[in-house]
């Protein structure tokens, strides 16, 4: 007899809510887990703390330029950096100890130390002082996770070229920051930076920032990152970076050829994507496939090896925290008996910037390229009252609903409060819905939300207040 009916290697959000769901359904589950606290990268070097610091951030920078419209006279807000990192670490602590809460609450077994895969139903456990034990389990799930991917020819010290992990306890505000990467990291923490001072200049491979967004949604974020003072230089490679005591270097040229360029910086973030992690996991002793380094599952989170299987980011997919919960929560689900399932096409992405830039479902050139027929509704939110009220005006929602069904097929936020606006067109596509349902749903006034019921109007041309 197994000890276990389940041990999850890893406890980000993938692992720890799937060993929660699993323990809920009535099996005798463990996890295991190399870091001193649980939660993973979301928790404790991810989506909590950046988001900690956004705030932080945004309400400092609100306090320094956006009062004074409101008629609050207040001097120049003064920094105390080493305070927002507290509230940073305070927020991570009482996340962290939540899950170890949680796992306490719902009996679940937990084995500190580095798991690796010795076969179908065994996982060897190596504890910091090099202790083993062998834990016995009938099924495995592999939750392990990402971590930075390095850009080759740039070495990361975590001191002067940082990874997010350093960007996000940096001791002091640099003057000059160069980004590498305008994706969602090399934007949020950019965003942080710059709010507290920096001069920031983003250095990015493609002709656009945010690959995989809407490309109307991230021009027009472009331009207001722009008029924040964020630099962009689009088209662009870094073909290397020199460091020194103080600083650093950073070698660049146009990616169709043309002059070089060197930016100084005193901090260089590499913000150039993450890669899936299975560092001496066992996998290719054990025999389980993987593919540019993602464990290979099939529809139903399963591996090549019977009664081992696969979630998070260390799978196929976008590398979001809420998709690993989900597919926690599914798989548990598919070994308690039951039918867990994700629909992948549902799955919303936030960049928690100002404004936020909030997306589920298929961007206009996706439906393009699949050559579906679509209309489009969008409506500003210059045209909404209480967006005026609240000085928050920046942006605009998109509907883009199928010519001849008018089934939502995707809707983008630019604007404030988009990554709570998002979930109506989630909850909306999630139930097959039209844009005359949305269209035809009561909201509340005066709210920003008002704005996604008009984009869905927009989709027969029928929005009232434009
Ligand atoms: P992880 O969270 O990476 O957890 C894997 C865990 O497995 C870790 O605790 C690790 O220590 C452990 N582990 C690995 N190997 C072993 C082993 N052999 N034995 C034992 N333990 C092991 N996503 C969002 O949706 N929203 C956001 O706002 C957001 N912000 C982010 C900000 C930053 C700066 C970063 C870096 C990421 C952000 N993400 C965000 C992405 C999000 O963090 C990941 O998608 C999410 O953490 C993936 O969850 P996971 O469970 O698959 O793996
Ligand atoms: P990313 O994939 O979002 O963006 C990387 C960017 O770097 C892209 O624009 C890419 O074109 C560019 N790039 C790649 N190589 C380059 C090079 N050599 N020179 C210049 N530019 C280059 O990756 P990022 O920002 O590192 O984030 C990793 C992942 O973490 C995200 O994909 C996302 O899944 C997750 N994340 C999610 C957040 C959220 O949901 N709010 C926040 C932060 C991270």
């Amino acid at each position: 007899m197994p000890t276990h009916d389940l041990v999850v290697i890893g406890t980000g959000p993938g692992g720890y809510v799937c060993a929660i769901r699993a323990a809920q359904l009535g099996l005798n589950v463990a996890v295991v887990e190399k870091n001193a606290t649980y939660g993973g990268t979301c928790l404790n070097i991810g989506c909590i703390p950046s988001k900690a610091l956004l705030h932080a951030s945004e309400l400092f920078d609100e306090a320094g330029h956006g009062f004074k419209a409101f008629g609050i006279e207040v001097p120049a807000p003064v920094l105390n950096l080493a305070q927002m990192m507290k509230h940073k670490q305070e927020t991570v602590d009482a996340n962290v100890q939540g899950v170890a809460f949680l796992f306490k609450k719902n009996k679940i077994t937990a084995y500190r130390g580095k798991g690796k895969v010795l076969g179908a139903g065994k996982v060897e456990v190596t504890a910091d002082d090099g202790s083993k034990q062998t834990v016995d389990t009938k099924s495995i799930v592999i939750a392990t996770g990402s971590d930075v991917a390095q850009l080759p020819g740039v070495t990361i010290d975590e001191k002067i070229v940082v990874s997010s992990t350093g960007a996000l306890e940096l001791a002091g505000v640099p003057k000059k920051l160069v980004v590498i990467g305008a994706g969602v990291i090399g934007l949020e923490l950019g965003s942080v930076w710059r709010r507290l001072g920096a001069e920031v200049t983003v250095v990015e491979f493609l002709d656009r920032i945010l690959p995989g967004m809407d490309g109307e949604v991230a021009k027009q974020a472009q331009r207001l990152f722009s008029r924040q003072g964020m630099a962009f230089k689009l088209a662009t490679k870094v073909t290397g970076v020199t460091t020194s005591a103080t600083g650093a270097v950073v070698s660049v040229e146009p990616v169709a050829g043309g002059e070089k360029e060197t930016i100084a910086a005193d901090i260089v973030l590499v913000s150039t994507g993450r890669r899936p992690y299975t560092d001496g996991l066992g996998l290719e002793e054990a025999g389980v496939a993987t593919e540019r380094g993602r464990v290979v599952i099939d529809d139903h989170f399963a591996t090549n090896i019977p009664g081992i299987y696969a979630i998070g980011d260390v799978v196929r997919g976008p590398m979001l925290a809420h998709k690993g919960e989900d597919e926690g929560i599914a798989i548990a689900e598919i070994l308690a008996g039951q039918h867990g399932h994700v629909n992948y096409d549902t799955i919303p992405a936030v960049v928690y910037t100002y404004p936020e830039i909030a997306s589920v479902g298929k961007t206009e050139e996706e439906l393009k390229a699949a050559g579906i027929a679509y209309k489009v509704g969008k409506f500003p939110f210059t045209a909404n009252g209480r967006a005026r009220a609240n000085r928050t005006t920046e942006g605009f929602v998109k509907f883009l609903a199928d010519a001849t069904t008018d089934r939502v097929l995707g809707a983008h936020i630019l604007g404030a409060g988009a990554g709570e606006m998002i979930h109506e067109a989630v909850v909306l596509m999630e139930f097959g819905g039209s844009s005359e349902d949305l269209g035809r749903t009561c909201h509340a006034h005066p709210t920003m939300s008002e704005a996604v019921r008009e984009a869905a109007l927009a989709v027969e041309g029928r929005a009232i207040h434009i």
